[in-house]
């Protein structure tokens, strides 16, 4: 069905350099594309996948206002830590770069005037909220207010977290200076260019009305549901900011390219500079240009960027022309903490720079998947991540590779046995394993991350019941090689399992790998490189796929191999963490 998709464009949210990402982000856009990216690799597909820290806007400037230093400090501080925390969790972007280059700047004034040049920006004056004390116009983030459209108190100058619309921050009820907190605000004039999503409209509704049903119905509604009521309109895509990419015409010196308008131009340039580095700089075109009918594009997303992913993204996309467009938005929703957002200021963050150094790496990519917040949103707790990780993950897979490694090192010499004929209930077990091969497949293809592990944890269980069925380690007492026979089916239905699981479980799967006696990676290599053009310097993550190895094939065990000294591939995390971590109590530090 898939067989004739030869390519997969992977693009993740680029997140704002203004902090370090907590678990919430990974488990809702970050860790999903890594998974899904490791298994179409695997399949043989040619993947490529980009982000970079979102370096412009408000949401910098005003970190940078709060420490008193420059967003460019504050950008030169957290993208490291960005990188720091992929290496760790082995998020294998192709490129991760960010959006204060040569190169991006390049791309986004290209845009800008084939754009301009297409008709699909115009110039016009607009109302601005302008606070008279600073004596400044406010951008989106600095000003508050209450939310035009649910009435919601705290809503932000360009969107709502409470009902998640968007609206210019001339709408809003009772707007306040977060600068000054003058609430005696003006809304006075000032020209910008406008992006004409109008123009886009009919287009846009077009591509959204072709069959789409492979879409997750939530994300899919609300994009048919914004075009056919056929109310897009111009948005401004410029601010009176001094940070930022500047407007490619003279005279615009105080104003700067609205974030949202070059963050999502990222995907694109992102795929250039990959190629320029890696040495074929137009190769970027394979994933890219709009006739080739093997490629799919996917962007992972938290759900408050919906809006820019199915509806101005495309927008812009189709304004330009040859391009190809997203082929799915497998958005998320939220991962809360104790049933609360996670807040910096109410101190119901859970870092991942910092829980990386605690605990392991696939510890949390199987319990972020394991809860994933799929469908709607789900609640965060140290209990429950406690009892995947000891119940769930070790319980059933790695008690399982422990128990049948140990005893195959002891009693068969260190060595693969070999089988003798087959039994039924072998037989049984083995079809049903390698059907994983196609279960898991849908699954994994369809992005339903969760339903994967949970068919995973079916598929180790049922290897664990065999096991109890056939004893080896009684059957060894009278039976040697019936022992031997059983031992080798199980360390089969093994093998293929890790497999199915490591682009859940890289780490530990390659663990794994290793003691069942092979060589060599079953992936490729992540590093870090420094990159320099003309705008400076800039640290990127990479990923070198050629070493790798894994296939997505049932391929068979070979006996007489000789493992490698088994050991425990998960901890067991102690039940008393819950509290130390902050257990539920963390959630009313108000
Ligand atoms: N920086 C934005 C955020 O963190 C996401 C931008 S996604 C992009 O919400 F694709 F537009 F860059
Ligand atoms: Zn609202």
């Amino acid at each position: 069905m898939t067989d004739t998709i030869g390519k997969i464009f992977i693009g993740v949210a680029w997140p704002y350099a203004n902090g370090e990402q907590h678990i919430g982000h990974i488990a809702g856009a970050y860790l999903p594309p890594d998974i899904f990216a490791r298994y179409q690799r695997m399949r043989g597909r040619e993947v490529l996948m980009v982000s970079g820290s979102d370096t412009h806007g408000t949401p910098i400037t005003v970190r940078a206002d709060d420490e008193g230093t420059t967003p460019a400090e504050v950008v030169k501080k957290f993208h490291p830590r960005f990188i720091e925390s992929y290496l760790k969790l082995g998020l294998t972007f192709d490129l991760f770069t960010h959006t204060d280059t040569k190169n991006h700047w390049d791309c986004t004034h290209d845009m800008f005037r084939h754009h301009l040049d297409g008709g699909y920006i115009y110039k016009d004056t607009q109302k601005q909220v302008y606070d008279p004390q600073a004596e400044r116009f406010l951008p989106d983030r600095y000003v508050e207010g209450t939310c035009p459209r649910c009435g919601y108190a705290d809503a932000r100058g360009d969107q709502c977290d409470s009902c998640g619309s968007t609206y210019d921050a001339t709408e809003l009820l009772n707007p306040r200076s977060k600068i000054t907190g003058n609430t005696s605000l003006e809304a006075r004039d000032t020209e910008h260019f406008f992006l004409d999503l109008g123009k886009m409209n009919e287009p846009l509704l077009e591509w959204i009305n072709q069959p789409h049903e492979h879409w997750r119905a939530s994300v899919l509604n609300y994009t048919r549901t914004q075009l056919a009521e056929r109310k897009l309109r111009g948005r401004a895509i410029t601010r009176d900011l001094t940070w930022g990419i500047t407007v490619p015409l003279e005279g615009y010196d105080t104003k700067r390219i609205y974030v949202w308008y070059d963050a999502v131009i990222g995907y694109l340039s992102a795929s250039r500079e990959w190629a320029a580095i890696s040495g074929d700089a137009e190769r970027w075109r394979e994933w890219w240009s709009g006739a080739r009918t093997d490629v799919r594009s996917y962007y992972f997303i938290g759900k408050d960027n919906i809006p820019f992913h199915t509806v101005i993204w495309p927008g812009m996309l189709q304004a330009y022309g040859g391009l190809q467009l997203p082929y799915d938005v497998p958005s998320n929703e939220y991962l809360n903490m104790y049933g609360r957002k996670f807040s910096k200021s109410r101190g119901n963050v859970i870092g991942i720079n910092d829980v990386l150094e605690r605990y392991q790496a696939d510890a949390w990519r199987y319990a972020l998947t394991a809860m994933a917040p799929e469908g709607t949103d789900v609640d965060f707790t140290w209990d429950d991540f406690v009892e995947r990780v000891n119940n769930e993950l070790l319980a059933n897979w790695g008690n399982l590779t422990k128990r049948v490694l140990d005893f195959t090192f002891k009693r068969f010499e260190g060595k693969i046995p070999e089988p003798g004929p087959l039994t039924e209930t072998d037989n049984a077990l083995l079809t049903e394993i390698r059907g994983g091969f196609e279960s898991v497949s849908h699954l994994y293809e369809s992005v339903k991350l969760k339903a994967a592990s949970v068919e995973l944890r079916r598929l180790s269980q049922r290897v664990n019941q065999y096991l109890t069925e056939r004893a080896p380690w009684t059957l060894i007492k009278t039976d040697t090689a019936a022992a031997g026979t059983a031992v080798y089916v199980a360390l089969q239905a093994i093998d293929w399992l890790k497999v199915l699981w490591s682009p859940i479980l890289p780490h530990s799967s390659q663990q794994l790998h290793e003691m069942l006696g092979y060589d060599g990676p079953l992936y490729g290599r992540q590093f870090t490189e420094s990159v320099n053009d003309a705008r400076g310097e800039h640290l990127v993550l990479r990923y070198d796929h050629s070493p790798a190895t894994a296939r997505w094939e049932a391929e068979p065990l070979r006996a007489g191999q000789a493992l490698r000294e088994p050991a425990a591939l998960f901890i067991k995390l102690d039940e008393k963490l819950v509290e130390a971590e902050g257990g539920p109590q963390s959630a009313d530090k108000t």
